[in-house]
């Protein structure tokens, strides 16, 4: 079974389809993670940002991998740690965009996640690279409860430049981060963790028991 959690920055996803994964004993796929590693390497090597082609074609030679215990690697590198530093942030959905490069990621992704029960987050997972998963959600929540969320993950940044760059990063991507038209849409504003995962969960059962 493909479980698909699509949405923005700081809605809970990587936190929320990690536990449900553990949970399930299901496979987790980072999409974003994927993104952020090109994105690194692309930074690395000092490549222009802009040059979608180029970029592709980095993707399609240096592909992103993870180990068992969800590390990311790329071109030899752990990379961990680095892709989740604000330079990284900042720039990511302007690699993102290129055609060239989802073109490769979506198939990268689609191999990943073939065989087997996997939770996949991203934010084009359920209108794109899985249309056909069994359970599609999206999640959302307040601009303000997502920036402050942000901020617990990235201490050192001021509040008022993660909120700026947050919003700038949604402007960005909003074309890729519509929900599907067949997505349970959940709003975490005011849900911790253990709530959004045990609807999830309830959802999984759910379509387990139709099958
Ligand atoms: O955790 P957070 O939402 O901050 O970001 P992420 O899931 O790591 O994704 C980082 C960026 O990668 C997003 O802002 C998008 O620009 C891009 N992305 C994408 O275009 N498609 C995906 N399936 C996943 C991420």
């Amino acid at each position: 079974m493909i479980v698909a959690i699509d949405g923005p920055a700081g809605a809970g996803k990587s936190t929320v389809a990690r536990t449900l994964a553990d949970r399930l004993g299901f496979r987790y796929l980072d999409t974003g993670a994927m993104y952020r590693a090109l994105t690194w390497l692309a930074l690395k090597r000092g490549l222009p940002l802009g040059e979608g082609t180029s970029l592709g074609t980095l993707a399609r030679e240096r592909p992103v991998t993870f180990d068992e215990a969800d590390r990311v690697f790329i071109d030899g590198a752990d990379v961990t740690a680095a892709i989740r530093q604000a330079r990284v942030d900042r720039l990511v959905s302007v690699v993102a965009r290129h055609p060239e490069v989802r073109e490769v990621m979506r198939e990268r992704q689609r191999e990943l996640a073939a065989g087997g029960d996997v939770v996949i987050e991203g934010r084009d997972i359920g209108t794109v690279v899985a249309p056909g998963a069994e359970v599609k959600v999206y999640l959302e929540a307040d601009p303000t409860v997502r920036a402050r969320r942000r901020q617990a993950e990235r201490p050192d940044i001021g509040p008022d430049a993660l909120a700026t760059d947050l919003k700038l990063r949604d402007e960005r991507d909003r074309a890729r981060m519509q929900p599907a038209a067949d997505a349970q849409r959940i709003d975490t504003t005011n849900l911790g963790v253990d709530d959004v995962v045990t609807r999830i969960e309830a959802l999984v059962r759910a379509r387990a028991a139709l099958a």
